[in-house]
């Protein structure tokens, strides 16, 4: 479905990806590594927000540079801060906005955002200002604004990073029930239990690729090794 090839990527000044190529299929994919390993960088080219210098990234063979224009409801992606993700001062408007991006009326969108929220118990916050929530709850609403819409390809970048425990419960039981192909980035290694495939990224090259334990048991040795290592560094 999301397919990179040799694809070259700087930000600013800084090189973040040099040919990365990959293919990615399967359902339920996670990706983790490192802060500044390149994860949000890659969620980024995927859903058209960042082109990358060479080398090409499609989704379903469409450049992800065309997905806004031409398939709105391809791909979702869920930021990794709120802030950057939110263009409406209330709920109802929040997930009515990729609602009206595939063609509804804004209208019929915002009655379809209600009714959505009052399947998930949340009639209360329809028309509460965004402002008035906490970091959680807006992260909370980043998930029901792509929820709503159920676009083909969902992106979640650190969606656990805010979220207490009974949230995390429920995204991560949300997540399981999906029917869409679901690629997560988290340090919450947990989370990816039980997942098809995952990817360590490492300074913008794969590290290690495959079944979700081996490679979440990887990186959690090479972390333990780093770790040891500075602590035995003298100071
Ligand atoms: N807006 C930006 N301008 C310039 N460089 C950036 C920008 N955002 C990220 N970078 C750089 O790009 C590289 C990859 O960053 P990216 O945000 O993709 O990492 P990440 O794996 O998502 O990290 P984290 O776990 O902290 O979210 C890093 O070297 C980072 O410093
Ligand atoms: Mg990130």
């Amino acid at each position: 479905m999301l397919t990179l090839s040799n694809a070259t990527l700087a930000r600013g000044t800084t090189p973040v990806f040099d040919g990365l190529s990959l293919q990615l299929n399967e359902r339920r994919i996670g990706l983790i590594g490192d802060n500044g390993a390149g994860k949000s960088s890659l969620f980024r080219m995927a859903c058209g927000l960042d082109a990358p210098q060479s080398g090409t990234v499609t989704v379903q063979g469409l450049p992800a540079s065309r997905i806004n224009a031409q398939r709105p409801n391809l791909v979702g992606m869920m930021f990794q801060n709120p802030d950057d993700q939110i263009v409406f001062p209330t709920v109802q408007e929040e997930l009515a906005l990729g609602l009206t991006a595939t063609g509804l009326h804004r209208r019929d969108a915002i009655a379809q955002a209600r009714a959505f929220l009052a399947t998930r118990g949340l009639d209360a916050w329809a028309e509460r200002a965004i402002s008035s929530l906490s970091q959680g709850q807006r992260q909370h609403v980043c998930w029901l604004a792509i929820l709503v819409c159920q676009p083909a390809l969902i992106l979640l970048d650190e969606p656990f990073a805010s979220l207490d425990l009974p949230g995390q419960a429920l995204l991560h039981a949300d997540i399981a029930q999906a029917a869409q192909q679901i690629i997560v980035s988290t340090h919450v290694l947990e989370h990816l239990r039980g997942f098809d495939r995952v990817i360590w990224l490492d300074r913008g090259r794969v590290r290690a690729d495959g079944a979700a334990d081996d490679v979440c048991d990887q990186y959690r040795a090479d972390v333990a090794k780093r770790t040891a290592a500075h602590a035995a560094t003298p100071r």
